[in-house]
């Protein structure tokens, strides 16, 4: 991966990959994301645990790839990224379900990840790592081709407004960044209370070629599919009687390097340059 020359994000905007492959990715223009103070007891146990059980996505423009069975002290075991955890309440409720899964809480809030940190410590869940950062940057720069065996997204932020759909988080780019990442037979599962938002996630559903569209429900699907809880904002949603629509996907076998030009094929990041 080329070495950025610039790496400093504008403001508190998150550092943006600029990718030139044609297809659409979020643009979260002058967006600057909340942040937000942890209570006493949540800086102590992020102190104690956030060192062993988070990592931050930094400007730092050195390999950041994680090494998965290093960070889990486990070898062999199935992945799943969540992307926008929020505050965790059904990762931390669908984990202990997968004790064999390692599963990854990736958020931009950091007091959501507060409240993941402390639930699992609290819980006793040891399969759960989380990382601070934009999921796209995240998968694009921390995981290699085909290392992830699950990529979940519940309750994205829906940007109800037409001048913002262009920061929604699944575009073309997005489903595509996503299977590369997902290894052959690996699930993208989505979930929006948002009815516009999916109708927009309907249209891109057979977009991406790598992707092979299940609909919901998926009986054979591999992985656990029942987020347990009624999260914070599924629960905003449902009160306001929206219906929940949940999408899943399956990676196809085919080999990423020969569907896509702009994937360097040695299992490194894909290429880009950040802006
Ligand atoms: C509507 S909330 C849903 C949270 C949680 N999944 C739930 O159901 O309660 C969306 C979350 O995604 C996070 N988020 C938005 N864009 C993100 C991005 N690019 N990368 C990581 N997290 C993101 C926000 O900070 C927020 O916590």
């Amino acid at each position: 991966m080329s070495i950025p020359e610039k790496t400093q994000p504008h403001g508190r905007r998150p550092l943006q990959s600029e990718f030139n492959d044609g297809r659409d990715y979020p643009r979260l223009g002058s967006v600057s994301f909340r942040r937000g103070t942890l209570t006493e007891n949540q800086e102590k146990t992020w102190e104690e645990h956030w060192p062993q059980r988070g990592r931050e996505l930094t400007n730092d423009p050195a390999d950041q790839t994680i090494d998965i069975a290093g960070w889990f002290g486990r070898e062999g075991h199935p992945t799943i990224l969540e992307i926008g955890s929020g505050t965790g309440t059904s990762t931390v409720a669908m984990a202990p379900l997968e004790p064999d899964t390692n599963i990854i809480a990736v958020e931009l809030y950091r007091p959501g990840l507060a409240k993941l940190l402390g639930a699992s410590v609290r819980g006793g869940v040891d399969n759960i790592r989380m990382i601070k950062g934009d999921g796209v940057e995240v998968l694009n720069r921390m995981f290699p081709e085909a290392s992830l065996d699950g990529v979940r997204i519940f309750f994205p932020d829906p940007w109800p407004k037409a001048r913002h759909h262009k920061r929604r988080i699944i575009q073309s780019g997005t489903l595509h960044l996503i299977a590369t990442r997902l290894k052959p037979g690996g699930v993208l599962h989505v979930a929006t209370d948002h009815a516009d938002y999916a109708d927009w996630i309907t249209e891109l559903a057979t977009a991406e070629p790598l992707l092979d569209y299940k609909g919901w429900p998926w009986a054979e699907c591999p992985q656990l599919t029942d987020r347990q809880v009624i999260t914070k904002f599924e629960g905003k949603g449902l009160q306001k009687d929206h219906t929940i629509a949940e999408f899943l996907w399956q990676r196809t076998a085919d080999n990423v390097a020969e569907d896509t030009p702009d994937s360097v094929g040695d299992g490194s990041p894909s290429a880009t340059t950040v802006t």
